[in-house]
């Protein structure tokens, strides 16, 4: 699961409420795998301090989503997530737009990615799913490649629908041949998840927005029947 847009709601007031420690301990416990958080550049929702603690309560495993930087390399060497995954980053993106051009910056990213397999941390590559950026994946030694669902969510339920889902399975094939470990992500909710939940091969989906505006949802009226609660106790009346 992805807690970027608790810490959304954080910084919107700057506190302490709602924690995304909390909150990713509260995943782990609903079932979640591994926990993700997009350290970004402006620092809009994720902050350092977040991934520092992170990093201890974690009991699953700790992905750092980060664009491939100096500033995140350094972070990411000094905090040591479980895995590292690669975006590209504007800041005046409302979120990650599309994937990173692996085919385009080959070079720079194999020299990015080489200190951080050698410290021991394998690194994802958030791609379009398109054939020219799977092998160019393999080739600058990314350990996972992550497809962009994005295009796929937007077509869900119109008439592109099936030949978004092809475009997922073919290229699904192709990392898993090109002995990469296959992740998705990006745009899922309950109702778009279950064909690529079913991809050949898949190893993870990573998926926060959907799940963050849904619990707010679901969570809304236990929050309203709480705080009345605690008016009507101190005016002594029934709520
Ligand atoms: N994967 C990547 C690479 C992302 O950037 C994001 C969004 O931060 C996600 C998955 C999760 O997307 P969503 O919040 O739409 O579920």
């Amino acid at each position: 699961m992805n807690i970027d847009h608790i810490a959304t709601v954080r910084q919107a007031r700057r506190g302490t409420q709602p924690d995304p420690v909390e909150a990713a301990s509260l995943a782990e416990l609903a079932g979640a795998n591994g926990i993700t958080v997009h350290l970004r550049e402006d620092r809009r929702h994720i902050q350092d301090e977040d991934v520092r603690r992170l990093r201890t309560s974690v009991r699953t495993r700790l992905n750092l989503e980060m664009a491939p930087t100096d500033e995140m390399m350094a972070l990411a060497i000094a905090i040591r997530p479980d895995t590292v995954m690669l975006v590209p980053e504007r800041r005046t993106e409302l979120t990650t737009e599309g994937g990173l051009d692996v085919a385009g910056s080959a070079a720079r990213l194999a020299e990015f990615i080489r200190p951080l397999s050698g410290a021991g941390i394998p690194v994802s590559v958030f791609i379009d799913a398109q054939a020219r950026q799977v092998e160019a994946a393999a080739k600058v030694g990314a350990a996972i490649c992550e497809l962009h669902t994005g295009p796929w969510a937007h077509a869900f339920a119109t008439p592109d629908e099936q030949a978004q889902l092809d475009i997922l399975v073919k290229t699904g094939a192709l990392v898993r041949s090109a002995g990469l470990q296959l992740n998705a992500g990006h745009g899922l909710d309950r109702h778009n998840t279950a064909p690529v939940a079913a991809l050949a091969g898949l190893h993870e989906l990573h998926i926060g927005h959907s799940i963050v505006s849904r619990s707010i949802l679901v969570g809304l009226a236990d929050a309203v029947r709480e705080i009345k609660a605690v008016i009507y106790a101190a005016a002594g009346g029934d709520s």
